[in-house]
C-alpha cells in the first residue's frame, strides 16, 4: 500500500503540474511586447535557486529580462576586503542562460548596502583601491555573461546635485565617469547604464543629463539610462516621464524603466531612498485584508496610461522591468514601514493577473 508521504508527494506533483499548466493559459507579457521592449523582473534568492517549479515556470513564461534584487550589491558580493561571494550571482547568470532571460547586473557603484568594512576606511587611497578592485573584479567576472550593468546607481540628490556619498567625498566629482571607464575596460561586452529614481523630475533629470554629458565628453561609453519608476497610484508624472524619454534619447541613449511599481499605500514622501522610513500608525496598513475595487481600478488606469506612453515611445525604450514578480515579493511590503500589505505589481500573491495586467495586455491587441 502507498505510504501517506508518497501519496502527498504525488498530490503535490499533480498540483504543481496543474499550476504550471494553468499559468500557461495566462497571456505572456514578454511575448505580447516582444517587438516593443524587453519585459523584466527583479529576482530574489528563492526564485534564482528555482526552489518552486511553478514560480520558475511562471517567471520564464512572463519575463525576458531579470535584475537581481539584492545579490549583486557590494555588501553581499564583496563582503571582505579581499573576499568575494559569487555563488548566488553565478546561479543567476546560469538561470538567465538556461531560460533565455537577459540579466542586468545591479549594481556596481551604490552608496547603500556597502560592505561593513567600508565603514572603517577613512583614506582616499583605500576607497579608490576598493572602488577600482570592486569594479574590475565583479564587472570582469560577468563580462558578456550579463547583458548589461547598472554601473552607477542613485548618485543624485533631488535637486540634481551629486549625493554626498562615500565615493563623492573621497574620490571627487569625477568618480562617476571613472566608474564607467573602469566598467568599460572590465566589461566590454556588456551594456553600461546609469540608474536612478525620480530622474524623470525636471531638476534631478537636469543633473542626470549633466552626468551623462560629462561621461560622453570624456569619450567613455554609456549605453543607457534607467528611470527606476517607483511611483504612486493616481499620481503618475506622465508629462515628466515623456519629456525624460525624449531628452535622454536625444543624448543617443537607450531608455529603460528599471524598477517599476506603483504604490497604493499611504506615504508622505516620494521616491525610493531606502534610508528614509515612516512611523507606523493605525492608518498605515489600510488594505491588510484586501484591496478595495476603487484602488484596484486606479492601479489599472495608471498602468494602462503608463504602457500607452511606453508604446508610443517604444523606439526609444529597450526594457521595462517590474520590481518583483508578484505583490507578495515586493519590497513595498516592508518599506518605508515594515509588515504592510502592498499591491504595486501586475500579479497578485498567487501569480494571478490583476485588472491592471488585463489593461496592459489589451494595449497589445
Ligand atoms: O538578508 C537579510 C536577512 O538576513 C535579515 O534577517 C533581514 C532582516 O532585516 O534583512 C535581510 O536583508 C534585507 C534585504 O533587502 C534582503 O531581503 C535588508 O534588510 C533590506 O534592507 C533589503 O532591502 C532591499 C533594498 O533595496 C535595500 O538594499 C530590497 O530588498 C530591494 O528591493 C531594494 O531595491 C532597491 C534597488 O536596489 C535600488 N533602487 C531602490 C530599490 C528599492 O529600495
Amino acid at each position: 500500500m502507498m505510504s501517506l508521504s508518497t501519496a502527498l508527494l504525488l498530490l503535490a506533483n499533480v498540483n504543481t503540474e496543474q499550476g504550471i499548466a494553468l499559468a500557461q493559459t495566462i497571456p505572456s507579457l514578454k511575448d505580447k511586447f516582444k517587438k516593443d521592449f524587453l519585459i523584466g523582473t527583479a529576482l530574489n534568492n528563492t526564485q534564482i535557486e528555482e526552489r518552486d517549479p511553478q514560480t520558475t515556470a511562471f517567471i520564464v513564461r512572463q519575463f525576458s529580462a531579470a535584475t537581481p534584487e539584492n545579490i549583486m550589491k557590494a555588501g553581499l558580493i564583496h563582503p571582505g576586503w579581499d573576499k568575494y561571494n559569487f555563488e548566488m550571482a553565478d546561479k543567476l547568470v546560469e538561470f538567465g542562460r538556461k531560460h533565455n532571460i537577459k540579466i542586468n547586473g545591479h549594481t556596481l557603484v551604490w552608496h547603500s548596502q556597502l560592505p561593513f568594512f567600508i565603514r572603517g576606511i577613512h583614506s582616499q587611497d583605500s576607497i579608490r583601491t576598493f572602488f577600482t578592485n570592486h569594479i574590475k573584479t565583479v564587472a570582469g567576472r560577468y563580462d558578456g555573461k550579463v547583458f548589461s550593468w547598472d554601473v552607477v546607481n542613485e548618485a543624485l540628490n533631488e535637486d540634481g546635485t551629486l549625493r554626498k556619498s562615500v565615493f563623492l567625498q573621497y574620490l571627487g566629482d569625477d568618480y562617476i565617469t571613472e566608474a564607467f571607464r573602469l566598467a568599460q575596460r572590465a566589461s566590454p561586452k556588456s551594456e553600461l547604464y546609469y540608474n536612478d529614481y525620480n530622474n524623470e523630475q525636471p531638476a534631478k533629470r537636469a543633473g542626470c543629463i549633466a552626468v551623462i554629458k560629462k561621461i560622453q565628453a570624456a569619450n567613455v561609453r554609456i549605453d543607457g539610462v534607467g528611470i527606476q519608476g517607483h511611483w504612486h497610484a493616481g499620481r503618475l508624472p506622465l508629462k515628466d516621464i515623456e519629456e525624460s524619454i525624449l531628452q535622454y534619447a536625444a543624448l543617443g541613449l537607450k531608455v529603460m524603466f528599471t524598477e517599476l511599481d506603483i504604490e497604493v499605500l499611504p506615504r508622505n514622501f516620494q521616491g525610493a531612498d531606502v534610508g528614509q522610513r515612516m512611523v507606523a500608525n493605525e492608518q498605515s496598513n489600510p488594505y491588510a485584508s484586501g484591496l478595495p475595487d476603487s484602488v484596484q481600478q486606479q492601479l489599472a488606469v495608471d498602468y494602462e496610461a503608463l504602457f500607452k506612453l511606453f508604446l508610443k515611445h517604444k523606439d526609444k525604450i529597450s526594457r521595462v522591468t517590474f520590481w518583483g514578480v508578484n505583490d507578495g515579493d515586493s519590497w513595498l511590503n516592508n518599506w518605508p514601514v515594515r509588515g504592510r500589505t502592498s499591491y504595486p505589481l501586475l500579479f497578485d500573491r498567487n501569480n494571478q493577473p490583476k485588472p491592471a495586467f488585463e489593461k496592459v495586455i489589451a494595449l497589445t491587441k
